[in-house]
Parts: C-alpha cells; structure tokens; sequence
C-alpha cells in the first residue's frame, strides 16, 4: 500500500501539554496497573492514547460556540429544535430522540424490538449491543462475511453481512421468533470495516421480506459513507450527505453514539420511522434518560451535536480522517507488521496473533501487545481479543476469540502526522524483538467485563 496523506483541514488553535514520562516511569506505572491500560491515569500516558476515538475527538471552533450558545432549558429549549432539524436533514428519518450516548440508545430502544422475541442477528454486535440484546432477555447472533476473519485477504466490504447465511438463520430460526436485523457501521469488532449500500439494502429487503426490523447502529456513519463513495462505483459521484442518506433508505430506526462521528465527547440519538415505535421510544427515554427534549444531555452539549451531525460528513474532513488511517497502515504495511487489512475507518487493528505467534490466546497476545506499546513510546491501545472475551459463563473456561487484534483507535482531529510516525516507529522497534516477548495470566479477574478491572502479571 502507497503512503496516502491528507493534511488536516484545520489549524490549531487550542493546544494542551502532553506529559513526558521516561521509559523507567512508564514501567513502574504499568506494574502499578497490574498490566491494566485501564488503570492507568490518562496523565501517565505519554503521549497518544488511542484506547478508543470515542467521546475523544477535538470540536471545532463553531462547536465551541455552540457551548456558549446552548440553551439549558429544561423543556423545548432551542438547541432541541436544532439538533432534531439537523438529524432529520443528515438521516432522512421523521422522528429523532435524544439520548445521552449509544448504549442508552440501545437500552431504551432495543427492549421494543426484541419485545417476545428470542433473537437479534448483526453483521457484528458491538459489546453494548449484544449486551443490552441480552438484557432484553434475546440472544445476539453474529453474521459477517467470512472474508472479514482473513486479515490478509483484501476485500472492499469486510463489514458486510453475510446475506446467504442470514436467508438460513432466518429459515432455521423463524421469522416470528427474531425481533430486529441490526446494521452496525462502520463494522467495529471487524476491524473498522466498512458495509456497502447494496448489502446494507439487500439486508434490509430480507428483514422486510421476513416482516422483522430492520436497525442500523450509526456510530460511524459517515466513514462508512466515505469508503462507499471510494469503493462502491455506483456512488463514487454522489456526496457524502447523500450517501448517508442513502445508507438510511428504508430503514426502520437507527440507534446512534455521537461520541464518534458526531465528533462530541457525549451524546446519542435514536431514529425511527414508526409513529407507534417512537412514542413508546418517548415514554423510556423519560424514564432512563430525562425529558424528550434534553434527553439525559445538557444544552450546550446537545448545540455541539447539532454542529458536529454536519461537520462529521464534510468530505474534506473524511478525507483527511480516513487517509490518517491509510498514512499508519502505510508504514506498518512497509515494516511487514500484520493488521486487518485494507484498513477501517477509526482504528489500525494490529494482528497480535501474526506478531506474537508463540503467545497462545489463553496467554493474550494482543494485551502484551498493548502493554508493550506503553512501555516502548507511552502509547496506550487496547487489546480485542481473547482477554476481552473472557471466560466461557457455563464452564468458567477461557473462550478463544476469532481476532487477537491490539487496536490502536485514533481520536478525530487530535493527532498530527508526527504522532502517528511515533506510533508506526514504536510498533518497528516492538516487531524487532517481538520472539523474546511474553504472554501474561490473570490473578484476578471479576466475573462479567473482565478486562475493564481484571488484574494480570507477566509469565516467564
Ligand atoms: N455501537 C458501536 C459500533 C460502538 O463502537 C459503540 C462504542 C457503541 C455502540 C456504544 O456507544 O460508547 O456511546 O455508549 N464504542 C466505543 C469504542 C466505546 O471504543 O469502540 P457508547
């Protein structure tokens, strides 16, 4: 892959420290972490933190002034009429909710679809989703090409569903018995990957065809916009807004975390096409949330949304975005270090099972990953893997994921291209005495969503 650049579509007028620690500070902190980058202070970490672009992205002046702007009444204030005006606008459905982020989109809304049913079936759950899907007492099926579980392989639409094998879930299943199909874009747990208009469409045909909901999980609408004008010939002299448009087309509802392309640091929203669906989606989002018009966010947050709802599908600003991404696969690509490949629109997953292939996944190789990327440049990323997933509920045994990636999640409009060559050479240094890498175990781990609080050590 060609080194692509696009430099960033603003300048800089606000600029906070970075704190430098030495390398004998950064081991010393991490020992302290029990090898946990979640404990570890944001302030310890010298000097990109990439454990998630969500809620981390810098807002542009205008979304500043919408601070100041952003009226706190407690009902009908104005900042409501402008975000529900500039949703309408970007997604084309007729009634918009707000919430205070993705996963209460999915706590309010997903109880109503999965009402008496047993499944909802996903090109790929994010964590929130499948969980709240099991909450509503259902289970979470997981339908992707099979193309995304090749990191090697190259292939425009790694996220799709894979449509063949959803006609058979359905027949084996029942129509009757699965409450919802959701869309989730960009597909997260894949790697970043992007879903095309004819799978998101022909998908939601079968939903139709079948009489069940059809859902899409927006939180990164518009890079996945950007890569269907890239990749998807049909579109390639369509705007972004119409694209996402497009997306949209025919879709029952939308559940949405703006933390991520909405480019603010809180917020939801929930989209619907259905009357009946949305005054049920009123009555507990005012029980879980607030009232309709604030929705669990206060006003000066909800008037960056409204902002950030436009400026997330600039295409200047996506170009830039989604070429950060493409100029750090680059120069891994170059150094030979394995990631899922052609890379996604928010993160560069980094093939830890590649990198580190004498580290079993019951030894987690993309957690030693991360921890070496602490200890070589201060960077801190996560691991999606085997440690993520945990232990089997039933056995208490270490389940095996498909993936061991260590996902290094790149906040919008934060980093320059100086940070990501820090990366890129950290990684080269980590792949050069990658043999005498170790795994690690746990000492201590808390039943359900391990890997937030779980303690490790190092083998060997
Ligand atoms: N759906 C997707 C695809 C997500 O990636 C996330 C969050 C959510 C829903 C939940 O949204 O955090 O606002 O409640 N993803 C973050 C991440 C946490 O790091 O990937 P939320």
């Amino acid at each position: 892959m060609k080194p692509i650049y696009y430099p960033e579509p603003f300048r800089i007028k606000s600029v906070e420290p970075l704190r430098i620690l030495t390398r004998e500070e950064r081991e010393e902190k991490i020992a302290t972490a029990h090898y946990n980058v979640f404990a570890l202070a944001a302030g310890d970490v010298y000097i990109i933190d990439l454990l998630t672009d969500s809620g981390t992205g810098a807002m542009s002046s205008a979304q500043w002034a919408g601070v100041m702007v952003g009226d706190e009444s407690y009902a009908g204030a104005d900042c409501y009429y402008k975000v529900q005006a500039a949703a309408k606008r970007v997604f084309g459905l007729p009634y918009v909710q707000l919430v205070h982020q993705g996963r209460a989109a999915e706590k309010v809304l997903l109880p109503i679809l999965l009402e008496g049913k047993k499944y909802a079936i996903a090109n790929m759950h994010f964590d929130t989703t499948r969980a709240h899907v099991e909450l509503a007492g259902a289970r979470a099926i997981d339908c992707v090409v099979p193309e995304a579980l090749d990191t090697t392989a190259y292939y425009d639409f790694k996220g799709n569903m894979d449509l063949g094998r959803l006609e058979a879930y359905i027949r084996e299943l029942g129509a009757e018995n699965i409450g919802v199909i959701i869309m989730t874009v960009t597909n997260n747990s894949a790697g970043g990957q992007p879903v095309s208009i004819e799978n998101l469409h022909a998908a939601r045909d079968i939903a139709h065809r079948h009489g069940i909901k059809f859902m899409i999980d927006a939180a990164r609408h518009a890079e996945n916009a950007y890569f269907i004008k890239q990749r998807e010939e049909a579109y390639k002299n369509s705007s972004i807004a119409d694209i996402v448009r497009e997306m949209f087309e025919g879709a029952d509802c939308f559940t949405m975390s703006a933390k991520k392309d909405a480019i603010v640091n809180m917020g939801g929203l929930i989209g619907c096409r259905d009357r009946a669906i949305f005054e049920l989606v009123k009555q507990r989002t005012i029980s879980f949330e607030g009232f309709i018009t604030y929705g669990g966010m206060s006003g000066r947050d909800i008037e960056a949304l409204a902002v950030g709802l436009e400026e997330g599908i600039d295409e200047n600003y996506l170009r830039y975005r989604i070429g950060q991404m493409q100029y750090l696969a680059g120069r891994l690509e170059e150094a030979g270090i394995p990631f899922q490949s052609p890379v996604g629109g928010h993160a560069v997953f980094v093939d830890a099972k590649k990198l580190l292939p004498h580290i079993p996944y019951y030894e987690f190789p993309a957690q030693a990953l991360a921890i070496e990327l602490y200890r070589e440049a201060g960077i801190r990323a996560c691991d999606i893997g085997s440690y993520m997933l945990g232990n089997d509920p039933d056995t208490g045994k270490q389940l095996e994921a498909d993936f061991e990636f260590t996902r290094l999640a790149v906040p919008r409009r934060v980093y320059t291209q100086s940070h990501l060559d820090v990366i890129a050479d950290a990684l080269i240094n980590i792949k050069e005495r990658a043999d005498a890498i170790k795994g690690y175990k746990i000492v201590e781990e808390p039943p359900i969503l391990r890997h937030f609080t779980a303690k490790l050590a190092p083998l060997g």
